[in-house]
């Protein structure tokens, strides 16, 4: 990246963290104490992105699928989970700490390892750090009760393979998808959402017979992409990466990183994985229960084998903010918008009054608005400022569409204007067409 590049994405990154914050998308975490690195807060229209995210994604991966079975785990699980899944003993990175300042950093993230880039010290010998947070369950506080926040939502997955086949006996293949929380103590978390240590993650563990895995990961690999597509990232930002097999799990046979441009880089967005039986042995070895299947072609029991794709939803708001954050005009007539897919849009419209001291124009927008927000709830009712402000208001939260009621919708019956975000242009629609228009737009 040319240091000019550099530049502008450090300020595009600077204005897309300070917009979230002004407008209630993301905040820092336990702001008024002077925060706590790697967490975020998410603000009114940040939970409306996310959900809509979280709701795609259940939609594509569970509720359009006949061989998808959710799941919502314990966030702490017994501690010989993580054993056998090898997260007690190996889910660790390289640290060093500076000797003079005290100051801590992943080694595998620093340009000159021999110096500490805050001040100049030498560093100490380089240890692994385990990155699960660690908790005590119940009231003593000794080894036999230590627990760990899970690291990723994959292993209540894995525990929960047997009731799933006693409950439903699915055949293969079929998958468990959850969403759900993650913690991990970062030693650097950066890049806004990038990299925290309180995040969520959307994942599927898809079991498959040994013989059939390449069929099983093409067919998710086309899902990601198809994914990718429902919420509206570029593809031309969006790359695979073939992990090479020195980079892989030991286990894994093939791995594809789903990268993204973002504006500090091309980076990791999700993951797809093969990991052959790697997981339901281990936890069948350490359990000691049994968790084959058994395949009536073969008269025999198995143990799957799983492709697991796994998505970040912190990564993907960044993705969706990084991509939709457009300026149009210059100077101070500069426009702010989000160009979001009106999908995954927080608000999906707004409704005004023309002027906000004629009690007609109100009345008439406020019953629009109310009719409006029975079936389509992310609806927003603004009479702020003049109507220019408050398209650009709305512009700013990425609304895809502004109602206005004006003079001629209740003298000339001519309806109201719709105005779209990313063309400025205005169309009059009739009232009782005005739902079907807007769900149209919105599906
Ligand atoms: N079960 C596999 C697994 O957890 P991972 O690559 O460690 O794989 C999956 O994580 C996804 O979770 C990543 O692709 C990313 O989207 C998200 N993720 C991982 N660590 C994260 C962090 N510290 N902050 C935000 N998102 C993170």
């Amino acid at each position: 990246m040319s240091e000019k590049n550099t530049k502008q994405n450090n300020e595009l990154m600077e204005k897309i963290v300070s917009l979230c914050k002004r407008r209630g998308f993301v905040y820092q975490g336990s702001e008024i104490y002077g925060g706590l690195a790697g967490t975020w807060d998410y603000g009114p229209l940040g939970v409306a992105l996310k959900n809509n995210i979280k709701n795609i994604w259940w939609k594509r991966f569970v509720l359009d699928r006949e061989d998808m079975y959710g799941v919502d785990a314990a966030i702490i699980m017994n501690p010989k989970a993580w054993e056998a899944s090898g997260h007690v003993s190996g889910f660790s990175d390289p640290l060093v700490e500076c000797q003079k300042c005290q100051h801590r950093f992943r080694a595998d993230q620093l340009e000159d390892k021999t110096k500490c880039p805050d001040c100049g010290g030498n560093f100490g010998e380089e240890k692994q750090f385990n990155m699960m947070f660690k908790t005590h369950v119940g009231a003593s506080e000794d080894a036999s009760s230590v627990s760990y926040l899970r690291p990723e939502t994959a292993g209540g997955m894995f525990v929960n393979f047997k009731n799933i086949l006693d409950s439903f006996s699915p055949k293969l293949p079929f998958g468990t998808a959850q969403i759900g929380k993650a913690f991990r103590n970062e030693i650097a978390p950066r890049d806004f959402v990038f990299r925290s240590r309180e995040f969520e993650q959307m994942e599927i563990e898809y079991f498959v017979k040994p013989e059939a895995w390449e069929e099983s990961f093409e067919h998710m690999r086309n899902q990601v992409i198809s994914f990718i597509d429902d919420i509206g990232l570029d593809k031309n930002h969006v790359h695979e990466l073939e992990v090479p097999k020195e980079d892989r799990a030991h286990y894994s046979k093939r791995t594809i990183d789903f990268e993204f441009d973002f504006p500090f880089g091309k980076k990791e967005l999700y993951g797809l994985a093969y990991r052959g039986d790697f997981d339901l042995k281990a936890h069948q070895d350490f359990s000691t229960k049994t968790l084959t299947y058994f395949d009536e072609e073969k008269k025999e029991h198995i143990l799957p084998h799983v492709i697991e794709p796994s998505f970040g939803v912190d990564r993907t708001i960044l993705a969706i903010l990084a991509n939709a954050y457009s300026e149009d005009g210059e100077g101070e007539d500069t426009r702010v918008f989000f160009k979001f897919k009106p999908n995954v849009a927080p608000i999906k419209a707004a409704v005004f009054p023309l002027l906000k001291n004629k009690p007609e124009l109100v009345a008439k927008a406020r019953e629009i608005y109310e009719n409006l927000k029975k079936d389509i709830p992310q609806i927003m009712w603004d009479d702020n400022g003049n109507v220019g402000k408050r398209y650009r208001r709305q512009d700013e939260i990425g609304t895809p569409f502004c109602i206005t009621v004006d003079f001629d919708t209740i003298e000339k019956n001519a309806g109201v204007t719709v105005r779209d975000r990313d063309t400025g242009t205005q169309e009059r629609i009739q009232i009782e067409n005005l739902q079907d228009y807007i769900l149209a737009k919105i599906k």
